[in-house]
């Protein structure tokens, strides 16, 4: 039988003797870039090579690489997506392009002497072409060589054929995705390779970096041609052993069995949430970096993972502290290929258990805000269980089950869309750093960073003109807003210029976005002290940055 292991092995074997190096995993904490959480492909900590610096250990590398996708995070509880998954990648840096990349997948594939996958049930898709980049015949002619007919290559736009870059900027390039058809009956007229309803199961990508994206957006040919390929160890064994989730394989059996276990009221996705999330937790904790659950950066993802396990325990009916059982499991499981998970299992379990404990102080907490207004309203509007989100971080589904429980009749729609509006924000407002963070920590990045403007604006007003935005600091409990002005600032100024702000906040005025040149702001009479951060884009008045996207998200079926 394909375990994960024997998977692993072949993959590094095969592509040993093709003449590659096999590399670590790198640390799931990038090292040398500041603008990602985590490591989210093999790829990522070879940006230096891919863009030509000579890599010491040749051209030719493959390895096993923990990743982490917190962009995923909303699909995880179906069969396939996961927060955390290990991805078996092989590069060319700058030495075999296409033909061989292609030529390589097809064997280790179908190949009796490796997967021995059946080739009639293979479907590709390739670069439909663009503005930025031609349709890729290329590839399409080396899959027709080996066999692939013409009705199984599909061309998709950058959407889903295009791979990069990471951060911003960097290499990327158009891909070739491979796809195994389970032999399901189609979901309908539309589905082909891409769809989601289980019939085409997507094993591996083969990117070719060829380009590099520059900050102002464009696509520049990079001196040398990269391969950077991807396969996602738990989706390919889920494949290989003819099971239908990630969830069934021995990489998360024994979880769920205890999962399970300790349940009242079993659900499904619940259980595969709970089991994902703890996992990759583990994962990180066991690195021992020093990061821990907290309110700011990747302790802030460690942190929302937790609580979000925890609540799904409740779902369940899971009474009392669960964590430490889950992730023993998870020692149990993955400590033989990393031992750091045993090493450091003492550092898991105690930052598990008190966060679990913090959080379920935030849930009493956010219990007695509760019984308050509903002693003084004798209902719970909408808005009530939005505002108990935000100031207790007591989640809006705990708070339509508590009025459930008390009989009051929950608005389920009106809940859904204050839910969903605020998603929607979040969405809008990720950028940056918080690009692959979770929802709610780029919400309150956008409120606190809006709140800045509006700070500096009222300062302007009340201390006068001379004062200039110095630098701003913003985390999810609080803004630091840092100006120039010669005095102290006095009691009733402050008083005045929080009233302002206050005053302007319940205004609801809203906020646009307008992207221009720095001359036609500064004609528009924007105010900016950071010429050197603001060079290329730059915020005006009550403006923020929306996401800009990447070449290919990270939710659109491989992880
Ligand atoms: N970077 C590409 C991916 O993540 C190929 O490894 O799919």
């Amino acid at each position: 039988m394909w375990t994960a292991k024997k998977l692993v092995r072949a993959y590094l074997d095969f592509f040993k003797e093709k003449g590659h190096t096999i590399i670590p995993s790198s640390s799931l904490i990038p090292e040398n870039d500041p603008t990602v959480l985590f490591t989210s492909a093999g790829m990522h900590p070879l940006v230096p090579y891919l863009l030509g610096q000579s890599h010491p250990e040749g051209k030719r590398l493959a390895n096993n690489q923990k990743c982490i996708r917190t962009g995923d995070i909303d699909a995880v509880g179906d069969p396939s997506h996961d927060t955390f998954f290990f991805m078996l990648g092989n590069w060319s840096l700058g030495d075999y392009f296409k033909k061989e990349a292609i030529e390589w997948s097809y064997e280790f594939l179908t190949s009796k002497k490796w997967l021995g996958l059946d080739k009639n049930k293979l479907n590709v898709t390739c670069f439909k072409g663009d503005k930025d980049a031609p349709k890729d015949e290329e590839s399409a002619k080396v899959w027709e060589s080996l066999g692939i007919p013409k009705e199984r290559i599909y061309f998709f736009p950058k959407e889903d054929n295009w791979w990069g870059p990471a951060g911003k900027t960097g290499p990327c390039g158009p891909d070739t995705e491979m796809f195994y058809d389970t032999g399901k009956e189609a979901c309908g007229k539309n589905c082909k390779p891409g769809c989601y309803c289980g019939k085409y199961f997507e094993i591996w990508n083969d990117v070719f970096m060829q380009y590099n994206k520059t900050a102002s957006g464009k696509f520049e040919k990079l001196e040398q041609q990269n391969v950077d390929t991807g396969m996602g160890v738990e989706r390919t064994v889920a494949m290989l052993q003819g099971k239908s989730t990630v969830y069934e394989t021995e990489l998360f059996k024994p979880l769920m069995d205890k999962i399970r276990e300790l349940s009242r009221e079993y659900n499904e996705k619940s259980a595969r949430i709970i089991a994902d999330h703890i996992r990759a937790v583990c994962f990180v904790l066991a690195e021992g970096k020093g990061i821990v659950p907290s309110n700011v950066e990747q302790g802030y993802i460690l942190r929302r993972l937790i609580r979000r396990s925890v609540r799904h325990a409740r779902l369940l009916g899971i009474q009392g502290s669960f964590t430490k059982e889950i992730a023993k499991k998870v020692v149990e499981v993955y400590s033989g290929d990393w031992p750091e998970l045993k090493k450091n299992s003492g550092l898991v379990f105690k930052e598990l258990e008190a966060e679990e404990a913090k959080f379920a102080k935030v849930l009493s907490q956010g219990v007695k805000a509760f019984e308050k207004i509903f002693k003084k309203q004798g209902k719970i509007s909408a808005k009530d269980a939005f505002l108990l989100y935000q100031s207790y971080g007591f989640p809006l589904e705990m708070t339509a089950e508590i009025a459930t429980e008390k009989g009051l009749k929950v608005d389920k729609k009106a809940f859904e869309k204050e839910f969903e509006r605020h998603q929607d924000i979040s969405r809008k407002a990720t950028a940056g750093k918080f690009k692959s963070g979770l929802a709610d920590h780029s919400e309150v990045a956008l409120r606190m960073h809006t709140a800045t403007h509006l700070l500096h604006a009222a300062l302007r007003q009340v201390l006068g003109e001379h004062v200039q935005q110095k630098g701003s600091n913003i985390t999810p409990d609080r803004l630091r807003f840092d100006f120039s002005h010669p005095e102290k600032v006095e009691k009733s100024q402050l008083a005045e210029v929080e009233k302002i702000v206050n005053d302007a906040i319940s205004k609801k005025i809203p906020i646009l976005k307008e992207e221009m040149s720095l001359d036609q702001a500064r004609k528009k009479g924007a105010l900016a002290f950071f010429d050197a951060k603001y060079a290329s884009s730059f915020h005006y008045g009550l403006l923020q940055q929306t996401d800009s996207g990447q070449g290919k998200g990270q939710g659109t079926g491989r992880f």
